[in-house]
């Protein structure tokens, strides 16, 4: 084993929702193992990253930024084409973007519970599909779905969310199936809770750390680069065995 197994030099990556948290900080840890980048984010959150693109760049890294909705599906070919334009190749996909709804199942109306679907499940599987007939010609690429522990297991107030990310963890192994044959790996990544500056005042409420001390065998939350260090490793020549994995960053929660 040596660190060049880790090194994704001339790798052209795109994350999708990469203005915050874990998609900033994957961003963020492709580059600095050497990946091109490109990030994308909905239109108006935009200045996220331009920043972004501004700090990879200062680092040296190769960076492009583009708005990208995951639910506008005429618009993903189009998104995957200009990075290959521009960087010549797309080689990484990870589907982060993402959204969440903590409510009763009783009270969920039938657009909130397809919004939920619309973006992190078939958001991510038209972004696979998109780059999927890039990676094809290519004859290599790598997917990684940033799924989440609550795809493995349930939990209250968050029907549609638990849904989604098990459907988004079975269309893993299904495009895995798939496309093996033409050197495309596909892969979930599954993390526990994860800060970001949405949630932080939800994980310093105390009942909510109280469950995460009791849920989470390490007994604290993640952080995004721990989700990004995996990432980088699915993404890595490392991982060039594994695909329709699913890798639990969770602390143990689903563990017991
Ligand atoms: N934070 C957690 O506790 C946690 C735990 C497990 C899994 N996840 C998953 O990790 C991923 C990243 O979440 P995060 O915690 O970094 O939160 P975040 O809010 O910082 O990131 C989500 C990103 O998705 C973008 N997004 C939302 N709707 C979009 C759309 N329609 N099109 C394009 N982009 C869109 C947002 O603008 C945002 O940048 C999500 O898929 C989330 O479900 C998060």
């Amino acid at each position: 084993m040596t660190v060049s197994m880790f090194d994704l030099k001339g790798a052209v990556a795109l994350v999708t929702g990469a203005g915050s948290g874990i998609g900033r900080a994957t961003a963020k840890a492709l580059g600095a193992h050497g990946a091109k980048v490109a990030v994308t984010e909905l239109a108006g959150r935009g200045d996220l990253t331009k920043s972004l693109v501004e700090e990879l760049s200062g680092g040296g890294v190769e960076a492009m930024a583009i708005s990208l909705d995951v639910r506008a599906s005429m618009t993903i070919s189009h998104v995957m084409s200009q990075v290959q334009l521009h960087f010549g190749t797309l080689d990484i996909l990870v589907n982060n973007a993402g959204t969440q709804l903590f409510k009763a199942a009783l009270d969920i109306d039938e657009e909130e519970f397809d919004e939920v679907m619309n973006v992190n499940l078939k958001g991510a599987f038209l972004c696979s599909q998109a780059a999927a007939a890039i990676m094809v010609d290519q004859k290599r690429g790598c997917i990684i779905n940033v799924a989440s522990q609550h795809g493995v297991v349930g939990n209250r107030m968050r029907a549609p969310y638990c849904a989604s990310k098990g459907g988004l963890i079975n269309l893993t192994r299904a495009l895995a199936i798939e496309w093996a044959e033409f050197g495309i790996r596909v892969n979930a990544i599954s993390p526990t809770f994860v800060e970001n500056e949405t949630n932080r005042h939800l994980i310093e409420n105390s009942e909510f750390k109280q469950q995460i001390q009791q849920g989470v065998l390490l007994g604290r939350a993640a952080t995004p680069t721990e989700v990004a260090a995996g990432i980088c490793y699915l993404a890595s020549p490392a991982a060039a065995m594994v695909t329709g994995h699913n890798l639990l960053i969770d602390g143990g929660w689903t563990a017991h």
